[in-house]
């Protein structure tokens, strides 16, 4: 038998989960203790009480018997009697045989059954009409020999006593290890918040703190987010370096062809020329993608239709489709649409109608490219996603200075929302249909 249908009542939290670990066994004590040890000792309690008193009642119940007649019963035994802090009287024979208790009354019942057994001559037995008092009638030959005593002396007092002391400490206990708890989860919700934040793009200030195991997980984290943050440093620097020191030799090429004759040869040449700075501009484009914009609240649909409007008057077939049922979403507008036109810029290079649409959901924000183009198979999808990958060297080359990067492009600023990118086939369209999914 498995307890996975467990799972599903279970806190998520760790404060949750802490606390029902903490909690289980405290309650799963009290309530062992409370029901077995409190109710076997007050029952037993009560009955060796009981008993005692039952001896003392059959005691004077003899003298009254042996007594010549009613008035010498009552006070034979009144010295006895009252000592004792027993009523004594007698009365006519009533036919009231029930027993009566109050229904919360545990302890009565075995008074009860304590005082039927040792006293068979018992008629009834009343705990019901007064509960600090006990009332019971007994047979004698002068009649009903009514008889009452104080309650007190059969039953142990204030049994409650112990539960309240120890449901009290108890609750005390849990409030202090709560705050306890409280102190441990907060460096684990701090660093996962710390984390969750670097996985947007964001560096919040981090700290490790807390117990040994969240410092050491904390100083890990800070360690792998430098490492990280030093490789894209570099990364970056490095890349527009290059591009940056390229780009001038390149603009004195072009300088110098334009002053040529103008010829096929050198129309060529210039054509080249021009590719290679639209690869550079790639490369630096790509170089300074975490230095793009902050967050701000954007209009899915209205994104939507300024980049088909873009394409529209660059003579390309990009329609939206459908609409997105909301209002404006968190994301970075700047990186948002530089991810789209590199997808839009692939599917009108392999297709000729591309459409756009944009789903969006409690938890994401989807923005969809399909294209009627061919496509990409899946097996080489994970490929084509990869930097500097180009999968149509034959086919296209010359269109464009394509250097392989706008898929992962796409990729790293949906990262930075802490999203990704899917690529799938247009089951409408029949080309590719790339998703670019941003968390909110
Ligand atoms: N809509 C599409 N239809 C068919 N193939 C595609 C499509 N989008 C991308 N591809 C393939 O995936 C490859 C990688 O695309 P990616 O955008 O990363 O690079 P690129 O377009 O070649 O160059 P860049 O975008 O840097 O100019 C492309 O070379 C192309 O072969
Ligand atoms: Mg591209």
């Amino acid at each position: 038998m498995t307890f996975a249908w467990l799972k599903r009542y279970a806190p998520r939290s760790l404060y949750g989960r802490a606390a029902l670990i903490l909690l289980t066994p405290v309650i799963v004590i009290q309530l062992v203790v409370a029901i077995v040890f409190i109710q076997r000792h007050y029952e037993d309690v009560t009955e060796q009480m009981s008993r005692n008193v039952a001896l003392e009642l059959r005691f004077l119940a003899d003298q009254v018997d042996a007594a010549p007649g009613p008035a010498a019963a009552l006070t034979d035994t009144a010295a006895l009697s009252g000592a004792l802090g027993i009523e004594l009287s007698l009365a006519e024979r009533r036919a009231r045989l029930a027993d009566r208790r109050r229904f919360y009354d545990w302890s009565g019942r075995r008074v009860i059954d304590t005082l039927r057994a040792e006293l068979p001559d018992v008629r009834w037995i009343d705990l019901a009409s007064d509960d600090k008092r006990v009332a019971l009638g007994m047979d004698s030959p002068h009649g009903t020999l009514e008889i009452g005593f104080p309650r007190s002396r059969v039953s142990a007092s204030n049994p409650h006593q112990l539960l309240v002391l120890m449901v009290g400490v108890s609750l005390l206990m849990t409030v202090i290890a709560f705050l306890f708890l409280r102190n441990q989860v907060r460096p684990i919700h701090r660093l996962a918040q710390a984390a969750e934040a670097f996985g947007r793009g964001r560096a919040l200030p981090y700290r490790p703190s807390g117990a040994t195991e969240v410092r050491l997980a904390g100083q890990a984290f800070l360690d792998m987010r430098n490492r990280i943050e030093r490789q894209i440093e570099q990364r970056t620097i490095m890349l527009s370096g290059v591009s940056h020191d390229l780009r001038t030799p390149l603009t004195r090429l072009k300088l110098g062809l334009s002053m040529l004759e103008p010829d096929p040869d050198t129309e060529d040449l210039l054509g080249d020329v021009r590719d290679m700075e639209a690869m550079l501009d790639s490369f630096l484009g790509f170089a300074q993608l975490d230095s793009l914009d902050d967050p701000e609240p954007v209009d899915p649909a209205e994104l939507l239709e300024t980049l088909a409007r873009g394409a529209a008057r660059a003579g390309q077939n990009v329609t939206v489709s459908g609409t997105c049922p909301t209002g404006p979403v968190l994301l970075r507008p700047m990186a948002v649409q530089r991810a789209l036109e590199n997808l839009i810029g692939n599917a009108v290079r392999h297709a000729d109608r591309v459409e756009l649409s944009c789903v969006v959901g409690e938890r994401a924000v989807v923005f969809r490219v399909e294209d009627d183009g061919p496509g990409i198979d899946p097996a080489v999808r994970e490929e084509a996603m990869k930097p500097f990958t180009r999968l149509d060297t034959a086919r296209g080359q010359n269109r464009g200075g394509n250097v392989g990067l706008g898929l992962s492009i796409a990729i790293d600023i949906a990262r930075q929302h802490g999203g990704t990118l899917r690529l799938e086939t247009s089951e409408r369209m029949g080309g590719l249909r790339a998703e670019l999914v941003l968390a909110r």
